[in-house]
């Protein structure tokens, strides 16, 4: 006994020695190259609160970056966030050579979860390679404007239609946006349903609709606890809708056409998990990006009763041309709403404030004068977008500023909120074409946002408020 409470004061202090250390080496960590500067934090937290602190839509620019690039003098540093080590550059040269050197798109572990460890979208080169072509075969320019667009037409038209006797309606547009995106993957990718089973699904979206970015640890309680129970329910569901359809081969929707395909081609590249990674992938990109970016047009156009009018006055045209008013919208009337990608490509440079390039190189990389070490997180942000060289008056929302350039490119020499490289968005026709037609219905009436709708900027747009449109039923004359 004597004995033990001898060494007890050397077995305390060897742990507190241990601590020490390995709190030094977190904040010191040893790099073969020249580490940006920065402040990694207590281990695990590491700076993430403050990162993750919501802030106002018009600030543009999070307060904890201004304070970053201006404490450390320099758009690249180092830090911690979500228990990772993290290099953030809002470095548009630095970006740029990151997204091209590196293919692997970098996830949080929390992402990890979320997508499934065996995300085909989180794997490397070849099958990353596959999985992005199936998925542009299904969202990409050709099957939109073949298929795609007629779908989205009728399904949003939904919310703008009134009984007889309504003088007015009011819907969220967030909540409608993401109740329509998973209508329409349900009917474009998988096919007919049993309504229970589209009810199911529809219950276990909900799941994901929160917190993407956060702590990755799987206690009950925590939202990545959450994340993967919800994942395996809709993932168990999925499987045996597919199951079941692969057996019947009736009432696919286009996207499992394509997948039973190449299945019957090459079943080692693609098998049924592997297929239901992928449309459950599918289902949670679309129904979390689109929606948000939706919700914050329709408020920037609220905010500005100019671009209202014009907007207004380019759909009542396009009515008022088509003559037959039973016809639905047609992708030339879709390529043709000029000033309406002109408020789309203002919205997403405005709107993305947050990474779009993410990486994880699997070998150190030279950028910017820096080492980006193997296995850390990069997050390009592209403050590009709010560059008054690059843009004039860039925290000016301006659809205007985009008039004579070119409107249907996804990316530019100064413009990537879709990211760039490799992994640039294979979703990004299908969202403009999404965003493009809700504004097409709601231009054609005279509407009003509920004054309560404010926009936070944290990683994703928040709507604490929510986002309600109320629609008085006087329509344009022709329709
Ligand atoms: C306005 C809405 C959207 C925005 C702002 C957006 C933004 C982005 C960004 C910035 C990236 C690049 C990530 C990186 O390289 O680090 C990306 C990738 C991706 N997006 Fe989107 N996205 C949107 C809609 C969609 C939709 C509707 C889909 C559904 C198909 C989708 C599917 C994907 C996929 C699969 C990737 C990964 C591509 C790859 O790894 O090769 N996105 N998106």
């Amino acid at each position: 006994m004597l004995e033990f409470y001898g060494l007890f004061p050397i077995v305390v202090s060897l742990i507190l020695l241990k601590l020490c250390h390995s709190l030094y080496r977190w904040r010191s960590p040893k790099c073969k190259g020249r580490l940006p500067p920065g402040s990694m934090g207590f281990p695990i937290i590491g700076k993430t609160l403050e990162f993750m602190t919501p802030y106002d839509f018009n600030s543009v620019v999070s307060p904890y970056l201004k304070k970053r690039i201006s404490r450390y003098g320099s758009k690249v540093f180092r830090t911690s966030l979500f228990g990772a080590k993290v290099i953030i550059s809002t470095d548009h040269e630095v970006n740029m050579a990151m997204a091209k050197s590196s293919t692997q798109l970098g996830a949080t572990e929390s992402l990890r979860r979320l997508f499934g460890e065996n995300s085909d979208f989180l794997q490397r080169k070849e099958i990353h390679k596959y999985v992005r072509n199936l998925t542009s075969r299904f969202v990409g320019p050709e099957n939109l404007k073949t298929r795609l667009i007629q779908d989205i037409d009728v399904l949003s038209r939904n919310y703008f239609e009134m009984d007889d006797k309504a003088i007015s309606s009011s819907f969220d547009i967030k909540e409608a946006a993401t109740k329509m995106v998973v209508d329409l993957i349900v009917k474009k990718v998988i096919g007919e349903m049993e309504s229970e089973a589209v009810k199911e699904l529809g219950l276990c979206w909900t799941a994901f609709r929160t917190n993407w970015f956060s702590f990755s640890y799987n206690v009950p309680g925590t939202t990545v606890y959450r994340f993967v129970k919800a994942r395996r329910k809709v993932t168990k569901l999925l499987k045996g809708l597919i199951q079941e359809k692969n057996t019947s081969k009736e009432g696919l929707g286009d996207f499992l056409e394509i997948l039973f395909d190449e299945m019957k081609k090459d079943s080692a590249a693609l098998d049924i998990d592997k297929a239901v990674n992928l449309i459950f992938t599918f289902f949670i990109l679309s129904q979390e990006t689109t929606p948000g970016i939706l919700a914050a047009t329709v408020k920037l156009v609220a905010d500005h009763p100019n671009v209202m009018e014009e907007l207004k006055r380019e759909h009542e045209a396009v009515v008022e041309n088509r003559g037959d008013n039973q016809t639905g919208l047609t992708w030339e009337e879709y390529k043709s709403m000029t000033f309406t990608h002109m408020v789309i490509k203002e919205t997403l440079r405005f709107t993305s404030a947050q990474p779009t390039v993410h990486r994880i190189p699997t070998e150190d990389t030279q950028v910017g004068g820096y080492t980006v070490p193997a296995g850390w997180l990069f997050f390009g942000i592209p403050l590009v977008h709010f560059d008054e060289v690059k843009y004039e008056d860039p925290l000016k929302f301006n659809p205007w500023r985009w008039k004579g350039k070119d409107l249907h490119g996804t990316l530019s020499k100064d413009y990537i909120p879709f990211g760039a490289g490799a992994t640039l968005c294979v979703g990004s026709e299908f969202a403009k074409c999404i965003i493009a037609v809700f504004l097409h219905h709601l231009s054609r009436f005279r509407w009003s946002l509920d004054p309560k709708t404010r926009v936070l900027r944290r990683y994703m747009l928040m709507f604490p408020a929510g986002c309600k449109v109320e629609i008085a039923k006087e329509l344009s004359d022709q329709s």
